[in-house]
């Protein structure tokens, strides 16, 4: 027997119509091809179940230990909070589909697509992005690992590639070569610099 959309009900008492319509709440993931970045939801309560959106909602983002309350459409991408709101323009936007990493981030622990995750929900969870690295006028070690192995040449897939590195030994202090390839395989470079970046990593891991 067919069902009306008003009678279709979720569990909750939302019906179908208005489930959709605020989906802007939460988002699809979808994982970096091949890649050890994910892309995705972290579940953090901000919305707390309510519906937000279509028109803006203030969100508070934690970036590099500062706090940051904006007013972003809920389609509104973290990539695009950090770099149009922010200005945070370190992190890069490649493909902005999930594919070349270029756009990592580090959000709770874990490397993120920042193009695939929407600002609303990593809202109150620590963000890392490139301008957090150095300290006192410091480079990272894996930052300074990079200029001494002149892992770069044009540069745009640097950031995020730090980013996957930076992560990696944040979690393994002594990673295999195998460990630095998976941990990077979701970043695409096209002047091919790979091999300076996986020499770069193996001697940041000394420091
Ligand atoms: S993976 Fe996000 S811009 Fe390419
Ligand atoms: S250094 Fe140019 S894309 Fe990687």
């Amino acid at each position: 027997m067919s069902q009306s959309h008003d009678d279709n009900k979720t569990s909750k008492g939302l019906s179908r119509r208005k489930f959709l319509k605020g989906f802007g709440l939460t988002s699809i993931g979808v994982a970096a091809a091949g890649g050890g970045i994910l892309g995705g939801v972290i579940p953090d309560g901000t919305t707390n179940g309510t519906l937000v959106g279509p028109g803006t909602t203030s969100i508070t983002l934690n970036v590099n230990g500062k706090n940051y309350t904006i007013n972003v459409e809920p389609r509104t991408t973290l990539v695009e909070a950090l770099r149009d709101h922010l200005h945070l323009t370190g992190t890069k936007t490649g493909c902005d589909r999930g594919a070349c990493g270029a756009c990592t981030v580090i959000v709770g622990g874990q490397t993120l697509a920042s193009c695939l995750t929407l600002a609303i929900d990593v809202a109150g969870l620590p963000i890392q992005t490139i301008e957090g690295l150095e300290s006192n006028g410091q480079l990272h070690p894996v930052q300074q690992a990079f200029i001494n192995a002149d892992a770069l040449q044009c540069g745009f897939c640097t950031p995020g590639l730090i980013m996957s590195c930076k992560n990696l030994l944040d979690h393994k202090n002594n990673p295999t070569m195998d460990d630095i390839k998976t941990a990077t395989s979701g970043n695409l470079c096209r002047c091919g610099t790979y091999p300076k970046v996986f020499e770069a990593v193996l001697n940041a891991k000394k420091a």
